[in-house]
Order: structure tokens, then C-alpha cells, then sequence
């Protein structure tokens, strides 16, 4: 599968966890890697990671939710490395709260980053790969794209969205050479995880490892997801092997949900 070689690719959210481990993967490779978020520091550190072993990496601060931001990242990608030809939308955010105690404002957000922003990157990023005749959309779904658990509506609103945004998109492309797909991972070992588990160690008093064990538990594997698992799934639908597969949701969760 070393077919995504010197492809320009653009993970969002690509400065920590699940981004970072998907940036490091196709930098590996020998693809030239772009990636963004809202925290430059994290971003240069990544990108100083990949460099330290001789792949290419370009930092650049975005925020997704704002699309003018979204429009300068394509500009500044195109004059340093090319046009966009895999799009990871990666960026997410998942706030745990029961649905009466939400602000409006927290429910507007997670959908603004894990569905708008998205929406933001395809709509800017789509044009040149249909022009070229190829491209590779990745959106990072969930298995909560697909089956529901409490406390995180907006969270199962926003990629129940994001899944249905992909298949829409694989129908619209589905002649132009552009694949589109879902990944829809469990509970992964990253800090957005750490966090939520945390969480709930406070709401519950239980202990952090408790609750990290109750969402191993929640996998007939007993264990967390390395990000790199995920990471070699996004390798996959990116190669040229992959031209077939498109409008798919496939789950990276060690046979949580079989959906
Ligand atoms: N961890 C899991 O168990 C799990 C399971 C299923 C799906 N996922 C999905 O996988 C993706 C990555 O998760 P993760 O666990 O790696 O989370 P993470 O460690 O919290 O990383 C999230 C990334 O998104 C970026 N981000 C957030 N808001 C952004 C915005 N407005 N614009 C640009 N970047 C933004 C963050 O950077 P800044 O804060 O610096 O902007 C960060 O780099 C998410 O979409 C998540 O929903 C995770």
C-alpha cells in the first residue's frame, strides 16, 4: 500500500492523537503532509517529529469552523506544497453532558467543528481534486455515527451528520475519480478519551482507571484502539487500491458494534 507516495495530503486536528498518528503514517510513506488546528505549538511539535525522520510537513493554524480560514489554508497549501489531493477531516471535539444540562451554545459548537467544519474542508478542497480526476475524502466518524450512548447528543447528532455527508458526497463524486469514506473508530487511546474519562471518574467518583477500564470493557477486545490502527485504515482507503471503495463507514472498534 505505498501507493499514497508523494500525494499532498491534508489532515485536520492533525497536532495530537488520532491526526497526529494519521500525519505521521502518510509522511511515512513519503506523502507531503499539512496539518492543522488551532494550536500552533502542537502542530510545529508533529511536524518536527515527522521532519526528524526525513518526511515533509507543513504546520498551518486553521480553525475549521470559520471557512475564510478554511479558504487561506488552501491557498497557502497550494503555493508551498500543491493542490489537496487526500482531504482527512479529522477535527473533533466530544464534550460529555446529559442533553437538559446542555448550553445551546456547546450543542452549536460540536456541530460547528465536527460537522460544519468538515463541510468547510470538502467544499474548499473538492473542486481541484475533481478537476485532476482524483482525490481521497476521510472523514473521522465514530462507531456513535452508527448507534447512540448517553451524554454525548451532540456528539452522535454531529457524526450521525458527518456519516450522512459522506455518503451523500460519494454518491455526488461517484464519477469523477473522488472517493469519499467514514472511518467510525471506538475508544481510542488519545486525550480526548483520557478526558471523558476523567469525566466521568468526576460525575461518578469513581477512579480514572475505572472508567478507562468500563470503555476497554466497552470492546469484545477488552482494550483500547491504538491511534496507529486507525491511522493504517486511513492509509488503505487513501491508495489507488482503494478506487472502488466509496460511501463506506468502516469500524476500527474490536467488534463493538457489527453495523
Ligand atoms: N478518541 C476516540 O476515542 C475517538 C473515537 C471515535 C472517533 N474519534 C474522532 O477522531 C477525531 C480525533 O480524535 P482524537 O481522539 O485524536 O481527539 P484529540 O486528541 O482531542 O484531537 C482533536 C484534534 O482536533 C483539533 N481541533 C478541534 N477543534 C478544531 C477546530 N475548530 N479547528 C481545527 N482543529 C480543531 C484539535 O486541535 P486544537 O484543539 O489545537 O484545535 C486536535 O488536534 C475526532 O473527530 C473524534 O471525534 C475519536
Amino acid at each position: 500500500m505505498a501507493d499514497s507516495k508523494q500525494k499532498n495530503v491534508l489532515v485536520t486536528g492533525g497536532g495530537r492523537g488520532i491526526g497526529r498518528a494519521i500525519a505521521i503514517a502518510f509522511a511515512t510513506q513519503g506523502s507531503r503532509v499539512a496539518i492543522t488546528g488551532r494550536t500552533q505549538a502542537s502542530l510545529d511539535k508533529v511536524a518536527e517529529e515527522i521532519r526528524s525522520v526525513d518526511g515533509e510537513a507543513l504546520p498551518l493554524r486553521c480553525d475549521i469552523t470559520r471557512a475564510e480560514e478554511v479558504a487561506a489554508l488552501n491557498r497557502q497549501i497550494a503555493d508551498r506544497l500543491g493542490k489537496v489531493q487526500i482531504l482527512v477531516n479529522n477535527a473533533g471535539v466530544a464534550p460529555a453532558v446529559a442533553f437538559l444540562e446542555m448550553d445551546d451554545h456547546l450543542w452549536e459548537e460540536v456541530l460547528k467543528i465536527n460537522l460544519t467544519g468538515a463541510y468547510h474542508c470538502c467544499k474548499v478542497f473538492l473542486p481541484e481534486m475533481i478537476a485532476s480526476g482524483w482525490g481521497r475524502i476521510i472523514n473521522m466518524a465514530s462507531t456513535v455515527a452508527k448507534v447512540a450512548y448517553p451524554y454525548i447528543s451532540a456528539y452522535t447528532a454531529s457524526k450521525h451528520g458527518l456519516l450522512g455527508l459522506t455518503r451523500a458526497l460519494a454518491i455526488e463524486m461517484a464519477r469523477t475519480g473522488v472517493t469519499v469514506n467514514a472511518i467510525c473508530p471506538g475508544y481510542v487511546d488519545t486525550d480526548l478519551t483520557l478526558t471523558n474519562a476523567k469525566l466521568m471518574a468526576e460525575k461518578t467518583g469513581k477512579a480514572v482507571e475505572e472508567a478507562l477500564k468500563l470503555f476497554k470493557g466497552a470492546s469484545p477486545q477488552n482494550r483500547l484502539i491504538a491511534p496507529e490502527e486507525v491511522a493504517d485504515l486511513a492509509l488503505m482507503l487513501a491508495s489507488e487500491s482503494a478506487g472502488a471503495i466509496t460511501g463506506q463507514a468502516i469500524n476500527v472498534d474490536g467488534g463493538a458494534v457489527m453495523a
